[in-house]
């Protein structure tokens, strides 16, 4: 059977709920600046969005870190395979994600970021899925909550492919 996508949020639904995140972060930050950092590959389709969407003054930076093989699950093992560009000192941070599973990736994440003296730091995600949660993890700004299925699109990817779909969904017919 060959693989198909789901819908599971359209282009228009997902490009609502971000302008409205936006709105609400501008709100939070007024009179301040925010530092986004996207957390590489997968959220990179989200952060560009958001950050189109945040009125107040935004500045970027990237970092890469990988907990996942090629598959669907989760090796628990988390290394940083690119760092950040720029101090986070006095900042305020927001760490936007694709998605929230296990949450094993940002515990790591934001401990090790909270010691580097930003002013204040939050967690951005475009979906969650609370109930494979294995780490507590504070997420401050959630576009979605879904369930457990394994979603791909908007940066998501199964073995590296979907990122480019401009939806949410959920793939069908793998093996
Ligand atoms: P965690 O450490 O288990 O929270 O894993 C988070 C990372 O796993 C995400 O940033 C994604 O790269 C990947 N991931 C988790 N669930 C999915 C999914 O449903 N589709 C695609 N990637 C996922
Ligand atoms: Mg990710």
């Amino acid at each position: 059977m060959a693989e198909t996508i789901k819908i599971m949020f359209s282009e228009e639904e997902v490009a609502a709920r971000i302008k409205e995140m936006g709105r609400q972060i501008s709100e939070d930050y007024a009179g301040k600046q925010v530092h986004l950092i996207c957390v590489l590959k997968g959220g990179v389709f989200f952060m560009c969005e958001l950050a189109k969407r945040i009125s107040v003054p935004v500045s970027l930076d990237f970092m890469s870190v990988s907990s996942y093989g090629d598959g669907t699950s989760s090796s628990g093992v988390v290394k940083i395979a690119k760092d950040l560009d720029e101090s986070l000192e006095g900042k305020h941070v927001i760490v936007v994600e694709d998605i929230i599973d296990s949450g094993r990736t940002l515990s790591y994440l934001l401990e090790i970021l909270a010691k580097r003296h930003p002013a204040s730091m939050k967690l951005c995600t475009l979906l969650d899925k609370p109930d494979r949660r294995v780490r507590k993890v504070d997420v401050d700004y959630t576009g979605f909550e879904i369930p457990d299925e394994f979603v791909v699109g908007y940066g998501l990817d199964y073995a590296q492919k979907y990122r480019n779909l401009p939806y949410i969904g959920i793939v069908e017919g793998v093996e």
